[in-house]
């Protein structure tokens, strides 16, 4: 019988009291306090019995979109995550034989979801600096067929973040082409200075948004979308949630967003504090780099090629061997995966010391057990 491939998830999961979990951008810097009260309160009162108001708690609208910048007013889809979002988007605006401009690396789900509506991705190699797209590149992959145009920003994998010009490029590149724009601010909260494009185009722009990330809330699922009205009915279509999403989940987020201006600065703060921990030890391992630093995010990759030793082999190693859980590369990147493991780092310091002390001698040990050239 042939042996099972390792299921990296399910080791890190069943030891998930010893592992520092690096691999997936969660937030574990959040005052734990917050969110526990709120809950407390809420199973007190048996909120979880009946159905949510199905367009989500009045409160937590209200403070998405404050959160955001939106006006009071403004359509909003509360989902069981960006992801979730992410699909009603792509099912209700999508057609076979569209085009979406994306880019490689990128969220890999999201293009799943774009090739489930039959559209297609046009992935534009962003391996190389600046890491991310640009407003010439965009508007050279517009065909006849481009429908839409993927901006995450900050960019998972990378961190790279994108500068208000390039956004408003963008933006009006959407503008003038009709192009619908999908803005996934996920980790906008981790950046010196984002920028929404339906700043600039307020009617071609859906900004999908998660309490994942910034509130540190991955794993109660809840996100959702800001839509022009002229999209929203559409998308909503779509929408499964007639019964409303997770209660629980929108208390909690109700009362991390209410907060967050108090404690989302330390959040911040840390989170530099470790990438740059992690630049050091990168340095000294011969062979690494930094494609992106410092990242706007809360990950970013870190390049092994001329190590030599594959990402797969470096996240297996410093999971079985350390305990410290990255993630590999092909996860993200179907063109580049092979260079490069990510790692988040919005982590108490325990978690970096142990990913510092384990990286270096993980890779020396794979270049030891590798054949000889
Ligand atoms: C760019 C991006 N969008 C969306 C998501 C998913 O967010 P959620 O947890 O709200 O589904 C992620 C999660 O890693 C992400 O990286």
């Amino acid at each position: 019988m042939s042996e099972a491939p390792f299921d990296a998830f399910r080791y890190a999961h069943e030891h998930r009291r010893e592992v520092a979990w690096l691999s997936q951008n969660t937030n574990h810097l959040v005052p734990p306090e917050i969110v526990r009260d709120a809950l407390a309160e809420a199973v007190e009162e048996r909120r979880y019995e009946g159905y949510p108001y199905a367009p989500g708690t009045p409160e937590l609208r209200e403070l998405v979109l404050r959160d955001l910048g939106f006006a009071a007013d403004h359509g909003l889809l509360v989902a069981a995550g960006g992801t979730e979002a992410l699909y009603m988007l792509t099912r209700a605006l999508l057609q076979a034989g569209d085009e979406v401009i994306a880019s490689d690396p990128s969220y890999l789900i999201i293009h799943r979801f774009i090739e489930l509506s039959g559209a297609r991705t046009r992935n534009l190699d962003i391996y190389q600096p600046p890491y991310r797209l640009t407003s010439e590149r965009v508007r050279e992959a517009i065909t006849p067929k481009t429908r839409m145009i993927l901006l995450i920003d900050p960019l998972n994998p990378l961190g790279s973040g994108y500068p208000q010009e390039e956004v408003r490029a963008i933006a009006e590149i959407a503008h003038d082409h009709h192009l619908l724009l999908v803005n996934d601010v996920t980790y906008r909260d981790f950046a010196d200075s984002p920028t929404l494009a339906s700043t600039f185009a307020p009617e071609e722009t859906i900004t999908v948004w998660s309490v994942s990330k910034n509130c540190g809330l991955a794993g109660l699922r809840l996100g959702g979308l800001a839509a022009p009205p002229a999209l929203l009915p559409k998308i909503a279509r779509f929408n499964t949630n007639d019964l409303g999403v997770n209660i629980l989940a929108q208390i909690a987020a109700t009362a991390a967003l209410a907060t967050k201006s108090r404690w989302f600065p330390e959040v911040r703060r840390q989170t530099r504090e470790n990438q740059g921990r992690i630049r050091d030890v990168v340095s000294r391992v011969p062979g690494t780099f930094l494609p992106v630093f410092p990242s706007q995010a809360n990950m970013f990759a870190i390049d092994l090629t001329k190590t030599e030793v594959s990402p797969e082999a470096v996240q297996k190693e410093l999971l079985l061997r350390h305990g410290v859980f990255v993630r590999a590369g092909n996860y993200l990147s179907p063109k580049f995966g092979s260079r490069f493991v990510r790692v988040s780092f919005s982590n108490p310091p325990e978690d970096i010391d142990r990913f510092v002390a384990a990286f270096p001698i993980a890779v020396d040990a794979l270049r030891a057990r590798a054949p000889a050239a």
